[in-house]
């Protein structure tokens, strides 16, 4: 019996997110918040921390900077039930990532400065750690610079160990939405991307088209929709679920968090229709509170959330 349910590789740092901004941002102008939250960012880490919260055992290697705002985000994952062991913590010139929200009326901005997100290496990796686990998930394709050219050659090396993998490439701030995405997906077997994205990476506006092609790449296609809840495509089969209906805060993680709740159910067998019906409670509850984790570290609130919407 493997040691894991859920291994990961990835991003690690904090969302600092201000609420309330005027519409407009004017330079050189003092402009105010009404409220603000520091808490536990980055997709990588959302994903793991809400996988632990469901249940799941999760272990997790990044790369970090020696710095105060690095401590925070590993103790947040620590707390959460992650095991952080294998976290590297580097002192040098690159600062722990930090991702600031500008949440505004109708809009956000988002700026993240990636620091050691863009260090994290193929040798940083304790392949024996990764592979003592079911299944290994990757976020963040475009924004994981260092180990991106080498994601083919650890996802071949995972499956001959026999892991499944998923994948959720989330935005490509360059915006080519190239690297070698194609070379990946022949190993993945779920893939988790929201329906922009399943459009960018296919260059189909269409979204049932976009849909169709990438259903040809992976044996599981999971398509986020939003409000509109998610579809799947698995061969030639079609799935669709609702979304849940909440009081909405913010939506910053709910894709996290749906892959979170997406997984944890696929990881225990579930039909697909439980797996998606899951992705989406998760993806909603998480934007009842501020950021992607807030709301799971509550538990008697999950698990409020839960029964009431008869789980
Ligand atoms: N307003 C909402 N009400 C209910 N559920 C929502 C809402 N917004 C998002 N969700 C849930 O969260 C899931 C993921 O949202 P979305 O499609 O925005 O993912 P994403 O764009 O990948 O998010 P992220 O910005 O975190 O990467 C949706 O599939 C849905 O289940
Ligand atoms: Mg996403």
């Amino acid at each position: 019996m493997p040691r894991f349910d859920v291994t990961l590789a990835g991003e690690l740092n904090l969302d600092l997110i201000l609420y309330g901004l005027p519409a407009e941002l004017p330079a050189e102008r003092e402009l105010l918040a009404r409220h603000m939250m520091l808490t536990l960012g980055s997709s990588a880490a959302i994903v793991a921390h809400n996988l632990a919260a469901l249940g799941c055992r999760v272990g997790f290697i990044s790369r970090i900077g020696d710095d105060p705002l690095g401590q925070v985000a590993i103790d947040r994952l620590a707390a959460g039930g992650v095991d952080v062991s294998k976290v590297r913590r580097v002192a040098g010139e690159s600062k722990t990532g930090l991702t600031l929200i500008l949440q505004r009326e109708l809009e956000r901005n988002i700026f993240t400065y990636p620091g050691t997100i863009f260090d994290l290496t193929l040798a940083d990796l304790d392949f024996d750690y990764l592979t003592d686990s079911r299944h290994f998930h990757l976020s963040s394709f475009y924004l994981q610079r260092g180990l991106r050219p080498q994601v083919p050659e650890l996802f071949r090396r995972l499956k001959a160990e026999g892991l499944t993998i998923s994948l959720d490439t989330n935005d490509d701030p360059g915006g080519k939405w190239e690297g070698g995405l194609m070379d990946v997906l022949q190993y993945v077997d779920v893939f988790l991307p929201n329906a922009r994205e399943a459009r960018r990476i296919t260059g189909i506006e269409d979204l049932e088209k976009a849909a169709a092609r990438l259903a040809e790449m992976v044996p599981l296609l999971v398509i986020k929709l939003g409000e509109q809840g998610a579809m799947a495509l698995r061969g030639r089969e079609r799935f669709q679920s609702d979304a849940a209906k909440v009081d909405f805060v913010d939506p910053v993680g709910a894709g996290d968090s749906f892959d979170a709740g997406f997984l944890a159910q696929y990881l225990q067998g579930a039909d697909l229709q439980t797996c998606l019906a899951s992705g989406n409670l998760a993806g909603a509850f998480s934007t009842t509170m501020a950021g992607g984790t807030e709301a799971f570290r509550d538990r008697e609130c999950r698990e409020k959330f839960w029964r009431e919407r008869g789980y």
